[in-house]
């Protein structure tokens, strides 16, 4: 199907992955990009000041879960097309506070599913792509990849919405006919990442001379993948995707916590002028995360031999470009760790 020239709704886009998302179509000039988000502690509209002008870009503040005000959306704009992201997207807060992740995750996407259904009705050409996690796969021992047909074990309350929800976006297509496609992404990195998650985190601590807390023994394993090449596959799994179909992303970039926490504390000396080693003296063993998931590692191939899909960046390179864009973005990072966001996170939902 050809989905061009058209008006799409994608939320969640003043957070981490959507802000790239938001950007990789606003710069196609193909799309009419309404952003709905509800800017919640990790939406943030300095993500998007480069293009908050261009006159393809509109933002639209609201709730997924206000089922009246998503209807009212889709009658004002018709839209095409919808990019789903918004969420709630933290394993550990997921962990203190379920709830929160089955309203937004679960509620919201069905809130939106449903207004999508009704405006659809009588109408060809259209689209609902939902974006999820690698995570609802559940937990990897020491071989193996997840695969689209990998069985759903979700093991978080975070996975477990997640898979919630594209139960429902499946259930939908099944049931009246809705046209879908989801893909499930392993961890992403990159700008404008929000210092909760583990690689921001890190780089945030380390120029904070504060210690860096390593769960358990760090030697949980993640695929890490950097969020531009997501937004380039999200692009192309949109406009080019089959109707009703599943696909991985990953980055064949499997890396042990640890390993990768010294490897950044090694870019991060380098660049600071610090003896090697230095920073590495920051990392601290903290109690392990309640339930926490071994490895994840997706098998990207179906991507790569239906799309023509591959990572653009290699892990380190894409690491110094982190890097330097929080460097380069000081007041970001002091903006989103300001007044007592931190100490709560710190009280209420980390290990630390
Ligand atoms: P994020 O937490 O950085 O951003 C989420 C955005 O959604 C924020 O802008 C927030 O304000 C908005 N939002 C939250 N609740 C909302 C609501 N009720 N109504 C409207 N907007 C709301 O998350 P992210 O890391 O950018 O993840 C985006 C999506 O990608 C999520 O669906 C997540 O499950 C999925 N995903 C993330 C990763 C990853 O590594 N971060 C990997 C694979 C998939
Ligand atoms: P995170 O960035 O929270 O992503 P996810 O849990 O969705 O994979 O965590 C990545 C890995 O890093 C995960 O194994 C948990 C671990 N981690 C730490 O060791 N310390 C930390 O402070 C954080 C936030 C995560």
């Amino acid at each position: 199907m050809s989905i061009t020239d058209s008006k799409i709704l994608i939320t969640g886009g003043a957070g981490f992955i959507g802000s790239h998302v938001v950007r990789r179509f606003i710069k196609t000039g193909k799309y009419q990009v309404i952003n709905l988000d509800k800017l919640t502690y990790a939406g943030n509209l300095e993500n998007l000041r480069d293009i908050e002008k261009n006159p393809n870009y509109e933002f639209v503040k609201g709730d997924i879960c206000d089922f009246e005000f998503i209807k009212s959306l889709f009658k004002k704009y018709d839209f095409h097309g919808v990019v789903h992201l918004a969420a709630e997207s933290h394993v550990d807060r997921s962990i203190t506070n379920p709830m929160e992740f089955i309203q937004t995750n679960v509620v919201g996407t069905v809130s939106l599913l449903n207004a999508a259904k009704e405006a659809w009705q009588d109408k060809k050409n259209r689209r609902f792509y939902h974006v999820s996690t690698d995570e609802v796969y559940g937990s990897l021992g020491d071989d193996g990849l997840f695969t689209e047909t990998t069985p759903y074990d979700p093991k978080s309350p975070y996975s477990a919405s997640k898979a919630s929800s594209d139960h429902f976006v499946r259930a939908y297509g099944n049931t009246y006919g809705f046209p879908f496609v989801i893909s499930n992404c392993s961890n992403n990195y990159g700008p404008n990442h929000f210092p909760e998650k583990l690689i921001p985190l890190m780089i945030h601590n380390i120029k904070n001379r504060k210690p860096l807390p390593v769960y358990g023994k760090g030697e949980n394993v993640r695929d890490w993948l950097y969020v531009e090449d997501h937004a380039r596959a999200i692009e192309l799994i949109f406009e080019k995707g089959n109707d009703g179909e599943t696909y991985n992303i990953g980055g064949f970039n499997e890396w042990k916590n640890i390993d990768l926490v010294n490897l950044l504390c090694d870019i991060m000396d380098s660049k600071l002028g610090n003896a090697k080693g230095t920073s590495r003296e920051l990392i601290t063993y903290v109690k392990d995360r309640a339930g926490h998931d071994l490895r994840y590692a997706i098998d990207a191939s179906k991507l790569n031999k239906e799309l023509g899909w591959k990572p653009s960046l290699q892990f380190e390179e894409g690491l110094e470009k982190t890097v330097d864009w929080y460097f380069e973005n000081e007041q970001w990072l002091d903006d989103v760790t300001s007044g007592d966001y931190l100490k709560y996170y710190d009280e209420n939902y980390s290990n630390r």
